[in-house]
């Protein structure tokens, strides 16, 4: 008989997690004013609001931490971190920063002037804030295909290449760099194939344009690659990073996903120029270039993090828990964004709750019923995190409206898939008589997402 596959790892710590009543979840979610973001994690059973900085480090990872070096300059820590981030992205200059949205921030203050056009494929929400709050515009050209959940591609996170050397073409001059997201999270933490990096690019550089990275997921997109694409399975993960950073000119990255840390993060890249502009936001706005926004035992944990990450049963042992919650939504007849990504589900709302208008928030509304039904935080990635346009303020209905479940690196088990695949369930059998959606009663100009408060509609 064949051995059934099984994780990569064993347990040594756990951490005792509670339930609590309907009565109870009524009260703390109308206290957070529907919504999860301002709930309480003690008021969670099973938390799966985001993979970032979630996960749970290995034992090589908290040795580590012992050994850090926290000198304020030069620290050996950093070097350790640095010498594994450029054996595994080929990438020598690296700033550290304190997570992934400081990337953002000490580089687009370098790059981004008021007016310019920043070409992405679905920028993530704080890549788009940076973006906007600079007066610039964050335009997505990911494939069309990636709108429709029910169609079953590869690569779901592709780069539409007529659509963006249209941009390129109409704004010569005015595109400082383009964004290349893997995994392309808001489409579903769906792949792009290394022919496309490599095609992307291509036409990037034609016009003289970088392209910059953004690689909080890159493993989960190698393992994709090696999976998926034709002349990859007998490549290791390493060899297809390497890869795919060598077609492009820089990384910003989350190190809180694919890094296996808690908190952190970074910018890497061989452009010269590009370390130097830097380098001068990084002093005021993170710390010093040998730290930056972390600390040395973070830095060194995060050097064995992303050594143990790029191995293919670490990465695979979290593909296929992804999977498995994904195979037991298949046998309910839940529709969610196919085929699975990376690091979550995309429940799509749209098709669930059918008799919530868009105005309403069905995505949000579906979010607060999990939590209502068993105390599972998801998180709505649709119509609110899309915020209003910047110069119409309309609220954004043209992209999807999904219910994400993220799934912590190395934190539950299968026995917990099974419980959010059941709650969901449930949810799913009742969704007809849910008619009614949410109200927004107060809202951040920028960012919404994070502290909008809601009215529930009867
Ligand atoms: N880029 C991507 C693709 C992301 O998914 C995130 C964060 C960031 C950048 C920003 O990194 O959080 O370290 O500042 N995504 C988290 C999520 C928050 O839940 O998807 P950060």
């Amino acid at each position: 008989m064949e051995l059934p596959f099984a994780e990569a790892w064993k347990i040594k710590m756990v951490e005792p997690i509670k339930k609590s009543t309907r009565e109870e979840r009524e009260k703390w979610l109308e206290e957070a004013h529907n919504n999860v973001f301002m709930l309480e994690s003690d008021k969670v059973y099973i938390d799966c609001l985001t993979d970032s900085g979630t996960g749970a480090m290995s034992d090589r990872q908290w040795s580590a931490l012992m050994m850090g070096d926290e000198s304020y300059a030069g620290a050996r820590s950093f070097y350790e971190l640095k010498n594994t981030i450029t054996k595994i992205t080929g990438f020598k200059y690296v700033i550290p920063t304190h997570q992934g949205r400081a990337a953002e921030n000490v580089m687009f203050s370098y790059l981004v002037k008021p007016g310019q056009i920043i070409p992405g494929n679905a920028h993530f929400d704080t890549t788009k804030g940076h973006i906007e709050s600079r007066k610039a515009f964050a335009i997505d050209v990911t494939i069309d295909e990636a709108k429709n959940t029910q169609l079953e591609i590869p690569f779901k996170g592709n780069v539409s290449l007529e659509k963006l050397e249209k941009i390129l073409q109409e704004n010569k001059g005015n595109v400082p760099f383009m964004v290349l997201t893997c995994t392309n999270n808001t489409v579903g933490g769906q792949p792009v194939s290394m022919k496309n990096i490599r095609e992307t690019c291509e036409l990037c550089h034609k016009y003289g344009v970088p392209v910059n990275m953004d690689s909080a997921r890159f493993v989960e997109n190698a393992y994709f690659i090696k999976t998926r694409e034709e002349g990859y399975a007998d490549k290791t993960i390493k060899e297809i990073c390497k890869e795919m950073f060598s077609h492009v000119d820089s990384m910003t990255m989350s190190a809180k996903k694919d890094g296996l840390v808690n908190m952190g993060g970074f910018i890497a890249t061989n452009n010269e120029q590009l370390y130097e502009g830097c380098k001068q936001f990084c002093i005021p706005f993170e710390g010093f270039l040998t730290y930056g926004g972390m600390n040395g035992r973070d830095m060194a944990a995060l050097a064995v993090g992303l050594d143990e990450n790029t191995e293919f049963d670490m990465v695979e042992t979290r593909i296929k828990q992804v999977e498995y919650l994904a195979k037991k939504l298949d046998e309910y007849g839940i529709p969610y964004q196919r085929p699975v990504g990376g690091h979550a589900l995309f429940v799509d709302a749209d098709k669930v709750l059918c008799n919530v208008p868009k105005e309403e928030f069905p995505a949000q509304t579906l979010t607060c019923e999990l939590y209502l039904e068993a105390g599972i935080r998801g998180c709505e990635i649709g119509y609110v995190l899309a915020d209003r346009d910047p110069v119409t303020r309309q609220n954004r209905f043209g992209g999807l409206d999904l219910l994400r479940l993220c799934i912590c690196r190395r934190t539950y088990t299968n026995n917990h898939m099974d419980v959010i695949a059941a709650a969901l369930k449930n949810v799913y059998d009742r969704r007809e008589t849910i008619t009614r959606g949410l109200e927004i009663t107060w809202e951040a100009d920028l960012m919404r997402h994070f502290t909008c408060q809601f009215r529930r509609l009867k």
